[in-house]
């Protein structure tokens, strides 16, 4: 399973590039404003700076032209660039069109294996199920991207699984274990997946056992 950074931030990006575990990026309207800028270019165009992959920047149009004149426009700004279009009926008409250019999309805000199959049929590159939403609502996040993934291997359907809106490690570990072929992760979530407290603690008591008998010496 690869790994995809869920983000606008661009010191966050830049600690997570060096890293090397980084395939790709994804942002979000709310990830962007959170980061005080409405210039969604920019950033997008930074963040293709940084990481050399795909990088999912959503469109705002709800009609179905809009939605394709904004999504040409927003794949001009760099061969990286993914579309992200909300699964809606425009959505999918639009997803039609673009795949049929060569854009490519990452099918987004996704709650149902209809859902999934319908964007995977119109010829979306990526499918993003939000798990941690849906976990909120009392729903089984994880049981549809492993629901997804199962239909589109016995279908030999070649859209990828982006398991999203993961709010823990644990999130994380599950979306391998079902076979997600990305989870697109928060910051916080990657330096919390590098942590363990017998790590720190082993690395204290390694120290100090070192320390103790240079003292000797
Ligand atoms: C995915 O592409 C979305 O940006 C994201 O995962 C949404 O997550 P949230 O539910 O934490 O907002």
């Amino acid at each position: 399973m690869r790994l995809f950074l869920d983000t606008a931030n661009i010191e966050h990006i830049r600690h997570a590039a060096k890293l090397g575990v980084i395939s790709g990026i994804t942002t979000n309207p709310s990830l962007v404003a959170k980061e005080g800028s409405a210039d969604y270019k920019s950033i997008i165009l930074e963040i293709c700076s940084i990481i050399d992959g795909p990088i999912s920047a959503e469109v705002l149009s709800q009609e179905t032209n809009s939605i394709i004149v904004e999504a040409r426009e927003v794949s001009s700004w760099s061969p990286n660039v993914v579309v992200k279009i909300p699964i809606t009926s425009q959505g999918l008409e639009a997803i039609s069109v673009l795949s049929k250019e060569g854009i490519k999309v990452n099918l987004t805000l996704c709650f149902s294996l209809n859902q999934a199959l319908l964007g995977a049929l119109a010829g979306a590159t990526y499918v993003s199920p939000f798990v941690g939403r849906l976990d909120d609502i009392g729903d089984d996040g994880m049981q549809l991207v492993g629901d997804i993934t199962k239909l589109f291997r016995d279908y030999d359907l070649p859209t990828e699984v982006i398991a999203a809106s993961i709010r823990h490690p644990l999130h994380c570990i599950a979306a391998a274990k079902i076979g997600a072929d990305i989870a697109t992760i928060p910051y916080k979530v990657l330096m919390q997946m590098a942590e363990h407290p017998l790590t720190t603690s082993g690395i204290t008591r390694f120290l100090n056992d070192f320390a103790a008998v240079s003292k000797k010496i």
